[in-house]
């Protein structure tokens, strides 16, 4: 008989990644920095939201679809860009396919393992993320490979912190998958064989280079000689995002914002999206859960650009208090990897699965029809749990 792949929560997907990664796999995907405050308030957070049910008045039909960055999608949640090197040798390539069996779009990390034009063949709705990282040149050689490819919209990240330090300590990523890194991580690989047998009928080790950091059909550099060539990179200023957004020319999302001054200088900038994202959680730790400086970013620049959320998503009635509380959707990183570590392509589609249910419950029990019709009335704020960071009024930059 097949083995019953399907699983109800993201919570029990996480506990099968676990079961089912080597240790150090697993930590790098909880990933977070310091003392993992951020983190953990990304996820609180959405827990101190209400909701006030009906008891009639459920409409029998709900509709979950959107368009973010000019694209038809068929819920309010897209895949934000993540590297998911030693995951599933199917890597972004299988999240590429469950996003598209699911009718959504894709973020890519330019530090995925995959390299971009086999992943927008499995979904054509893909964003490329680039981070700040080498001369202008280099940056534009990469987003024009990326246009070439045929991406529909570019990601910008700018909020790395280069914070590396976890009280909980650090997994040691490998500088390269050579026969003396194999022979090292044996005994930890041997105690997760599932995960092993996967990769061993590959016939190849997880790939520890970048190929999007290179030129199309190379293997691109090893994961670390990219990290230190960022690390040395001198951070962007509001003219390099403008300059990059003529550039590219279409839809432009800058990542990472959770100021409304910062929002504002967006903006300016000309970019047509923002998320409003603390890169869940692992930069610049003691930063608020995303969530709770995003009415104030919507409120001052949700009629000018398109605000998306991400940080802290594990259900779908966490999307409803986003949009409710003024994103237009959501990107969600590790509830995906945690789904794709369980099941791979079907463990993706199942998370994407279970944020439409429960979207669809969330519209359900408060009598609306439609994701568009969500609005700040339907939750319970509880007083104090809003952070509007970077208001005129602020003393703290
Ligand atoms: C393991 C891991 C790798 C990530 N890699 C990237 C990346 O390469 N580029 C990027 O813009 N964000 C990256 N992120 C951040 C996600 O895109 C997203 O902002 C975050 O995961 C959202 O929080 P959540 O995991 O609680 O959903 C990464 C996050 C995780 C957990």
């Amino acid at each position: 008989m097949a083995r019953d792949t399907w699983f109800e929560t993201v919570a029990i997907a996480q506990q099968r990644a676990k079961k089912r990664l080597p240790k150090s796999v697993y930590s790098s995907l909880i990933s977070a920095s310091e003392k993992g405050l951020t983190v953990a308030d990304n996820v609180e957070a959405f827990g101190q939201l209400g909701f006030a049910p009906h008891v009639i008045g459920a409409q029998a039909k709900r509709d979950l679809a959107t368009t973010v960055m000019g694209q038809d999608i068929s819920l309010p949640v897209i895949i934000s860009p993540t590297g998911v090197q030693a995951v599933h040798p199917d890597g972004e390539v299988a999240v590429a396919r469950a996003a598209a069996a699911r009718g959504t779009a894709m973020g890519l990390s330019s530090f995925a393992s995959k390299p971009i034009e086999e992943v927008i063949a499995a979904n054509p709705k893909l964003f490329f993320q680039a981070y700040w990282l080498g001369d202008r040149d280099a940056i534009a050689a990469r987003v024009e490979r990326a246009r070439a490819a045929g991406a529909v919209g570019l990601i910008v990240t700018t909020d790395w912190s280069f914070s590396h330090g976890r009280d909980w300590g650090s997994p040691k990523i490998p500088e390269a998958m050579d026969l003396k890194t194999i022979v090292k991580m044996l005994p930890e690989g041997l105690t997760r064989p599932r995960w092993m047998w996967q990769w061993g009928k590959t016939f190849r080790p997880p790939n520890l280079q970048v190929p999007n950091q290179g030129a199309k059909g190379e293997a691109g550099p090893p994961f670390f000689a990219a990290y230190g060539e960022w690390m040395g990179t001198p951070p962007p200023t509001w003219e390099d995002i403008a300059w990059l957004r003529e550039l590219w020319g279409g839809p432009f999302m800058l990542k990472g914002v959770m100021r409304v001054d910062d929002a504002k200088r967006a903006v300016d900038a000309g970019v047509s999206a923002i998320s409003v994202s603390n890169h869940g959680g692992n930069n610049l730790d003691s930063t608020p859960a995303s969530i709770r400086a995003l009415p104030a970013i919507a409120d001052a620049v949700g009629d000018q650009i398109e605000v998306v959320l991400d940080g802290g998503i594990r259900r779908g009635s966490d999307v409803v208090k986003a949009l409710a509380l003024g994103a237009r959707a959501v990107m969600i990183g590790r509830a995906y990897l945690w789904g794709l570590a369980a099941e791979g392509q079907t463990g993706v589609e199942n998370v994407l699965d279970i944020m439409s249910g429960g979207i669809d419950s969330a519209l359900r029990g408060l009598g609306l029809a439609s994701v568009h019709d969500l609005r700040p009335e339907h939750i319970l704020v509880p007083p104090g749990f809003l952070r509007p960071l970077g208001l005129p009024s602020d003393t703290g930059a």
